[in-house]
């Protein structure tokens, strides 16, 4: 099993900053932010931080606390303790390689608009914003290039190992990440008219919270904070015994809605300030947002660190979906690091280029009405993480025992965790499978709520 010569995080910022670096990503940057908008503003934000507290710290214990007891990733840990249940692992991995197929893809175009930019959009109207981003993702060739240049930096820091990898590059990136966002929310609330943006984005209008409000927002916690397809399992399997547990699972959480805040706190009064709509989605980021940067004064400066905050959320993020399929090939099938890295970064790319052909020429494939790209995002994100995640949390309570789990989480009870006792007795046990599996059958319409 290689447990003597298992690599381990260096510090506890190393593993702090991996970790809030796997969860910070296009999902916070881009998509908390337009949930917020059409969930109901501020309303949304009481009810996504119930559930990062009721559920998403939950989980992120228990994936956590399985990883450094087996000190395995996703399929080796469920085998260490029961060997029926490896299969679980394996749904994780599964989409985990889907996941990064086209979050690839997205990376490659933060690479491209970072230098468009810089450069300086120069639009003649706001249309032109939407022609760029189709125009650009539709072409066969260019986006491709950009994919390979974010996959081949992924590949290399995730070659690198551990502490020389993920760490380093981490400890780098994310100090990084939060100047800039910071920066960019100082701009954003100065420019004449915020105002508006920000009534937008914090005024709660509580009649909006209905059974999707919550559903959305669970669906957000689970896909935010990275889990349920290993990568937190696996970054904790490279955390060191005496580690406080609790204390780790908590600040990465709140860092993580942090950020998530702090988009929204970018974008929404630039926005409004430029009187434009934010409630454009998927487009809001490549399409909005460089319309608001060409009216902007020093827009490419604004705009250049505005992309480049969103390459590094996404690399960060990325790095943490490639190290679990790397971890797996090498615990379970004996590869080497490099082998594994390349070869499954490789194979993950030609996916890639798949995704990102579906958005073009090869737009008229469809399966369950959705193109390559949509369909992998759906089966993932709405299928395949819900399950295991539905999963490890009734295997962390049930099959391993709460009980053992929680003496893990506190390094043998030498830890005080005031609600240690809710966590093992309820939270992990009934309230966090029950509540993932209703989001689960709502998402794919077995149910209606
Ligand atoms: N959390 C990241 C984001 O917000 C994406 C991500 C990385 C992820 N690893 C994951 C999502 C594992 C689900 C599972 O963009």
């Amino acid at each position: 099993m290689g447990g003597e010569s298992r690599e381990t995080f260096g510090s506890r910022l190393g593993f702090i900053f991996a970790a809030a670096g796997s969860a910070i990503g296009l999902g916070n940057i881009w998509r908390f932010p337009y949930l917020v908008g059409v969930y109901g503003g501020a309303a949304f934000l009481v009810v996504y931080l119930a559930i990062v507290v009721i559920i998403g710290v939950v989980c992120f214990i228990s994936e956590v606390a399985l990883g450094r007891h087996t000190r395995q990733s996703n399929v080796g840990a469920f085998k260490a303790i029961k060997p029926s249940w490896a299969p679980v692992g394996l749904i994780g991995i599964i989409a985990g390689f889907m996941i990064l197929s086209f979050y690839g893809v997205v990376g490659g175009w933060t690479i491209y608009y970072f230098f468009k930019a810089i450069a300086g959009f120069a639009f003649p109207n706001p249309g032109a914003s939407t022609d760029l981003f189709v125009g650009f993702i539709s072409n066969a060739i260019s986006p491709l290039i950009y994919t390979a240049i974010f996959m081949a930096t992924t590949i290399y820091i995730v070659y690198k190992g551990i502490q020389d990898g993920i760490e380093k590059y981490s400890n780098i990136m994310m100090p990084a990440l939060f100047v800039i966002i910071i920066i960019l929310a100082i701009r954003s609330l100065t420019l004449p008219g915020a105002g508006a943006g920000l009534e937008f984005y914090l005024k709660p209008d509580l009649s909006k919270i209905d059974g999707e409000t919550l559903l959305a927002a669970l669906g957000q916690v689970f896909f935010s904070l990275s889990l349920g397809m290993g990568s937190i399992l696996t970054y904790g399997s490279y955390l060191s015994q005496d580690e406080n547990i609790p204390f780790v699972c908590t600040i990465v959480p709140m860092m993580d809605t942090l950020i998530a805040f702090l988009a929204g706190l970018v974008i929404f009064p630039a926005v409004f300030a430029y009187g434009f709509e934010p409630g454009s989605g998927g487009g809001l980021a490549f399409i909005t947002l460089p319309a608001v940067f060409n009216e902007m004064p020093a827009g490419n400066l604004f705009g250049g660190a505005f992309f480049f905050l969103l390459f590094l959320a996404a690399l960060t993020s990325s790095i943490s979906l490639l190290e679990p399929v790397v971890a797996y090939m090498m615990e379970e099938h004996g590869w080497e690091r490099k082998k594994a890295t390349i070869t499954m970064g490789g194979l993950i790319f030609v996916v890639g280029i798949a995704c990102s052909l579906s958005n073009g020429i090869w737009s008229g494939f469809i399966v369950l009405d959705r193109n390559i790209f949509d369909l992998l995002d759906f089966i993932s994100g709405n299928v395949l993480l819900p399950i295991s995640g539905m999963l490890t949390a009734i295997f962390v309570a049930w099959v391993w025992g709460s009980k053992n789990a929680l003496q893990e989480a506190t390094n043998d009870g030498t830890i005080e965790l005031a609600w240690g006792n809710l966590w093992a007795n309820v939270l992990i046990k009934y309230v966090a499978p029950i509540l993932i599996a209703v989001v689960f059958m709502s998402s794919v319409g077995i149910i209606k709520i």
